[in-house]
């Protein structure tokens, strides 16, 4: 395929993206407008025609990736598919028209919204009040460690975390200037107790996991893990990233969690990836609710307003104004159009497409743990690279040639050559057995023709990239000739 030319690259001077009758007003006198150190003579923009700029940004679209395009078996990042009406709701101009300083008698319908929405997630997870403040599932773990702070006595300052867990868990204890206590997984892939046992103590804050867990498993023993750390003075918090395979089926806190986050982005209708504006609320029980952070929403007779003042015990605000609107709007609107009954079979056909896949699949790749799933699961590349020296890196990569975006790979660190696949419960049945039949296509390749594989993408625009030449090289300037 031809290089794509950057628009700079097809300017040709003098040509133009519009044409404007001739000026038959005064011309308003720049110069008093804007100050004279501002105004600038070039400003060295490319110059196409109309058709030529249209053309230039369709074709880069398509060479994009997305739910809307194709299949995202992206685990960890539940890449489900959107409902477009929930974007039309976040689109209402009385939501986008308005401003977090207008007054509290102005914005008494977003108020509403959101003290609507908390509830609803209070029924959905169990908790006693929500923030949405966090912009992002991290920034969530971070606002619930700083509760956890705030409510521990200073010689608590340890976190547990299992070996399986998600990269930001560590992370985040680093940032409130916790230390980390890792505890191994079992063979059945669950929370191994014995470790637990001997990792708890008096300086134990609490413990973070997962649950489903990021091999995609339901910890068999929740209920001892939860004893065990709360007979130790810890709390439980909880990691609900990816709480697709629980809605209507199971809540956290009825499982003994004390603080969790959930991402909004993933499970209630916003796209995971780029990046793009998150939301990880977070929820409390009972004991922990006063921490939370201001302001908070409360409900007198039938008036909405903010206050600060009634929570003293508050850890203080954690991002400006209420958090991400758009994204709550979109997650109220997707909750309001599926309700409760909607929301149970979003769990059910999730944890049933990820099983389905996963025993197609596991005659051909190595699965080490061969339980049922929820709604992922991590098989391994094992077998390929013993046999034929193929990666879990090359089967992703061949994958793109078959029209799919692979899966995570390498990830949980436990699993030699992992390939974490999150189906979702938004795919068809013919769009499973597609992915399946090319992931079985690439196992017969691996023995007939590993190299194949192994050069993979062979129809992509660009193909094998350096992995790690962008994230040491970062280099995003296009610099002009001059
Ligand atoms: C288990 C788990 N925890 C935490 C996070 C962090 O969420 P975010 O990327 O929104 O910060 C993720 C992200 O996908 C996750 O899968």
């Amino acid at each position: 395929m031809a290089e794509e030319q950057l628009i700079f690259d097809k300017s040709k001077s003098g040509r133009r993206a519009f044409s404007l009758p001739d000026l038959d007003v005064p011309q308003a006198d720049v110069a008093k407008l804007i100050p004279q150190e501002m105004l600038r003579d070039n400003l060295n923009l490319p110059e196409l025609s109309e058709v030529d700029v249209v053309r230039h940004f369709t074709n880069l679209s398509r060479k994009n990736f997305g739910v809307d395009s194709g299949f995202y078996p992206l685990g960890s990042c539940t890449m489900k598919y959107n409902p477009k009406v929930n974007e039309e709701v976040a689109k209402l101009s009385g939501f986008t028209n308005i401003h977090p300083y207008q007054s509290e008698d102005e914005i008494q319908g977003i108020l509403e919204l959101l003290y609507d929405f908390e509830q609803y997630l209070c029924a959905i997870f169990g908790y006693e009040a929500f923030t949405f403040q966090p912009a992002a599932g991290a920034h969530g773990e971070l606002t619930a460690l700083l509760m956890i702070k705030a409510y521990q006595p200073r010689e608590r300052h340890k976190i547990i975390i299992p070996d399986s867990s998600h990269g930001t868990n560590p992370a985040s204890v680093s940032l409130v200037n916790y230390g980390t206590v890792v505890v191994k997984s079992d063979a059945r892939g669950n929370v191994d107790l014995d470790s637990l046992r001997r990792a708890v103590g008096d300086d134990t804050a609490g413990i973070m996991l997962t649950n489903p867990n990021t091999l995609g498993l339901f910890d068999e023993h929740i209920l001892d893990v939860a004893d065990i750390v709360h007979k130790a003075g810890g709390l439980l918090y909880y990691d609900g990233a990816n709480a697709n395979a629980l809605l209507g089926v199971c809540r956290p806190a009825d499982l003994g969690f004390d603080i969790a986050h959930f991402n909004l982005h993933k499970t209630f209708s916003t796209p995971h990836g780029c990046g793009g504006p998150g939301s990880g609320p977070v929820g409390a029980s009972k004991k922990l609710e006063p921490f939370l952070p201001v302001p908070r929403i409360v409900k007198d007779n039938s008036r909405y307003s903010l206050l600060v003042t009634r929570y003293p015990k508050s850890i203080g605000k954690v991002h400006s104004f209420y958090g991400n609107i758009n994204v709550i709007i979109k997650a109220y609107a997707y909750v309001r159009s599926l309700g409760a009954a909607g929301l149970k079979e979003v769990a059910e056909n999730a944890v049933l497409n990820a099983n389905y896949v996963m025993n197609k699949l596991k005659e051909y790749y190595y699965l080490p743990y061969d339980r049922i799933c929820q709604h992922e699961f991590v098989i391994s590349a094992k077998w390929q690279k013993e046999k034929y020296g193929v990666r879990a890196l090359d089967i992703a990569k061949r994958l793109l040639d078959y029209g799919f975006h692979p899966p995570t790979i390498y990830f949980p660190l436990i699993v030699e050559e992992a390939l974490m696949i999150e189906p979702t419960e938004t795919e068809s049945r013919e769009t499973l057995d597609s992915f399946c039949d090319a992931m079985i296509a690439i196992a017969r390749e691996c023995e007939t023709n590993p190299e194949l594989v192994k050069t993979a993408p062979h129809t992509t625009p660009v193909k094998r990239l350096d992995e790690a030449k962008a994230a040491r090289e970062l280099n995003l300037r296009w610099k002009t000739g001059a």
